[in-house]
């Protein structure tokens, strides 16, 4: 175990640690991924020991276009229902369930038959998949598995610093680190299944349902899904302080000194007596951007509590802030 940074490489440096089975921390416009190669069972193996994740929860394989999506390696089937979506929201915060390919093992699926596929929209991002495909065209189209760059149930990183330290104390000499300042979406891709007739949302995003809904498709969502979804899991995306939800307005909690507790709340919303405002959006786009920095703020002011208003309106990413601060928020 490293006790020092891992240090910021160059785009090239990092697509030739990638083609080299090494992980590599870099900036997407969701949220910081831990990235390594998707066909190498050693560097999977890696990310799941770096990430202290159970084998069995299934990573997203990110590649860099369209033509690298429905190559028939990586997804052996792309379904209309994935093509209209892909066309509309690639690249961007989708992620989209298809019939596994012969490339993405196993062991990158939590042994499932199918498979997560995303184009990210990120320069930085884009140009490590393009980077690794000019290098080792033999290969071409490469595909990373890149989970978010966190520990197992952790909030997601959305500023390369904060995974750079959460993750250090794990990752190796030869590994590398990507700086793209704060990520514009700040939380995770939508993840929609389209291995069935209807679009199934299994986590809410960045595109949302009336997105979806746009395009004259019918999409529906499970909170439960039977998938294996770690972000579905109860208790997820949670800072050390304990996250306590509220509907409209809030109160301090009981029996805690006011100064140790955190508040989170549209900016319309005042800050009750002594407590620590953590962040005022004014939109739920502007939410969805600050609340995991906010959780990690707490954490890092040693808080004990996070008192957070849920959004008023849960359309458009609201319903992504609202599903990750009732999943912070569950018990552990
Ligand atoms: O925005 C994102 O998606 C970020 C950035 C880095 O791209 N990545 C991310 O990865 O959130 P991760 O591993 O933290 O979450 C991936 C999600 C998990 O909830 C996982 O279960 C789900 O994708 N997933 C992966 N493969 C799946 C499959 N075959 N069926 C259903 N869900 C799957
Ligand atoms: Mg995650």
């Amino acid at each position: 175990m490293s006790t020092t940074e891992i240090p910021i490489g160059t785009i090239d440096a990092a697509a030739a640690a990638l083609l080299d089975s090494r992980l590599v921390i870099l900036p997407t416009e969701t949220v910081y991924g831990l990235a390594g190669r998707a066909d190498r069972v050693d560097a999977v193996a890696r990310i799941y020991h770096t990430k202290g994740r159970p084998s069995d929860h299934p990573v997203i394989v990110h590649v860099a276009d369209y033509d690298g999506a429905i190559h028939d390696s990586w997804a052996s089937a792309f379904p209309t229902l994935a093509q209209e979506l892909a066309h509309a929201f690639w690249p961007g915060p989708l992620t989209l369930v298809l019939p596994r390919g012969p490339r993405s093992g196993l062991n990158v699926t939590g042994g499932q038959e199918t498979v997560a596929l995303r184009v990210p929209a990120h320069p930085i991002a884009q140009a490590v998949l393009r980077s690794m495909n000019e290098q080792d065209p033999q290969d071409a189209p490469h595909g990373i598995a890149a989970p978010s760059a966190n520990r197992f149930g952790r909030v997601s990183p959305t500023m390369a610093q904060h995974a750079i330290t959460e993750l250090s104390p794990y990752l190796q000499p030869g590994d590398l680190a990507l700086d793209g300042g704060a990520c514009s979406w700040g939380v995770e891709s939508t993840i929609v299944d389209c291995t069935g007739k209807r679009p199934v949302i299994l986590r809410p995003g960045g595109v949302t349902t009336e997105d979806i809904a746009a395009l004259g498709l019918d999409p529906m969502t499970i909170s439960q899904p039977t998938t294996r979804v770690p972000g579905s899991l109860a208790s997820h995306y949670a800072p050390r302080a304990q996250v306590v939800l509220h509907e409209s307005g809030a109160v301090p909690v009981d029996g805690v000194p006011a100064d140790r507790q955190g508040f989170v709340a549209l900016a319309d919303i005042e800050t009750p007596a002594g407590m620590c405002r953590l962040a005022a959006p004014r939109t739920n786009v502007e939410y969805a951007r600050m609340l995991y920095s906010a959780l990690r703020a707490a954490d890092d002011a040693d808080l004990l509590h996070v008192v957070a208003v849920l959004p008023a309106e849960v359309d458009g990413v609201g319903a992504a802030v609202a599903d990750r601060l009732r999943r912070a928020s569950s018990p552990r």
